[in-house]
């Protein structure tokens, strides 16, 4: 008995100590930038953010050297777009081949900014602490990247949030709570990385939700009734092999789900027949799951998985 708790425990406090420290640099880096006071002049803010974006090594040296002769600013430069004060609003590197680490990227510098989409590189450290100053954010998008760690609590904080991306990277520790603050957060999108832990009841708050997708993670427990209260939900993929419980007849008030995926879980009791009220429910996938009972007669979906009960 004492041997086996032993053999499981080192590998847990080999991840463990390697995440502290992975988690230490990113802090480290983060009070570092926070020191660097925003600027006064939109002159001089433009200089700090057109140089800030030069360090970053992201954009092609023919850039670069357009960048050394005229400093002025970066806002005619690609995928980089500017309020009329000058200050950039939009950086957009979407599968530009970016490596290295995503705090390259001083946030700190960027208080316009709008949208950030940095899909489909090579990215990889934490998401730092630090991107919760930008306010303004309403487009933040990192997914298909090799980021690590866990997400900062400080995403809370973006309240002008409308689409979350940080699919299909390598994000571990739970969902923060916080995240129920994002009311004006219509798409969430956090499948295939590392997340532990429930699924948060404050996801129930955000109401504008359209799009919700968490699956493949290591996120197990039930699934929590409030999710109910998402009116607004058109998509729903919770395939996570380890969920336990009933199905919340809750789910029954989702009138505007068209996918519903709950396959691969530990799903278990019967199909609660308010599932039958979805009148706009297109696919619904529920095999490989511990369900008894019948299928609801009011059930008038198009395409539904066989599954046995
Ligand atoms: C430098 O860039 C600014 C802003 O894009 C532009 O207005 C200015 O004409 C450019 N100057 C030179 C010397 O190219
Ligand atoms: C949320 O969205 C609405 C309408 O799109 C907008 O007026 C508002 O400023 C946004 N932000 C917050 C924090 O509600
Ligand atoms: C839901 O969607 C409708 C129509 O798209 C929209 O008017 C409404 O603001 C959204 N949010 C809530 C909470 O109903
Ligand atoms: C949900 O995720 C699974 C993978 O776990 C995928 O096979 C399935 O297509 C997804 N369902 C929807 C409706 O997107
Ligand atoms: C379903 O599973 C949960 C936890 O795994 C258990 O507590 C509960 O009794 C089960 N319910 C049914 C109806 O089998």
């Amino acid at each position: 008995m004492a041997t086996t708790s032993l053999s499981i425990s080192i590998p847990i406090l080999a991840i463990w100590a390697i995440w502290i420290l992975l988690c230490r640099k990113c802090l480290d880096n983060a009070l570092q930038q926070l020191v660097v006071a925003a600027s006064g002049s939109s002159h001089a803010l433009q200089l700090k953010q057109a140089k800030a974006l030069q360090e970053t090594g992201w954009w092609p040296s023919t850039t670069h050297a357009q960048a050394s002769s005229n400093y002025s600013s970066a806002c005619h430069w690609d995928g980089i777009t500017c309020n009329a004060g000058g200050s950039i609003t939009t950086i957009d590197r979407f599968d530009q081949g970016l490596r290295g680490q995503l705090i390259k990227l001083k946030f700190s510098f960027f208080p316009n900014l709008v949208s950030l989409d940095l899909r489909w590189n090579s990215l990889t450290g934490c998401i730092p602490l630090e991107i919760g100053i930008l306010k303004n954010l309403v487009y933040l998008r990192l997914s298909f990247n090799m980021l690590v760690g866990p997400i900062p609590s400080t995403l809370g904080h973006l309240t002008n949030l409308n689409t979350l991306g940080l699919s299909r990277n390598k994000i571990n520790g739970f969902i923060p709570p916080g995240i129920g603050m994002l009311k004006n957060l219509t798409f969430l999108y956090l499948f295939s990385n590392m997340l532990v832990g429930p699924i948060p009841s404050t996801l129930g708050h955000l109401i504008n939700l359209e799009y919700l997708d968490l699956h493949q993670n290591k996120i197990n427990g039930f699934i929590p009734p409030e999710i109910g209260m998402l009116k607004n939900l058109t998509s729903l993929n919770l395939s996570l092999k380890m969920l336990v419980g009933p199905i919340p007849s809750t789910l029954g008030h989702l009138t505007n789900l068209e996918y519903l995926d709950l396959h691969q879980n530990k799903i278990n009791g019967s199909i609660p027949p308010k599932i039958g009220m979805l009148k706009n429910l297109i696919s619904l996938y529920l095999s490989s799951n511990m369900l008894v009972g019948p299928i609801p007669s009011t059930l008038g979906i198009k395409s539904m998985d066989p599954f046995p009960l």
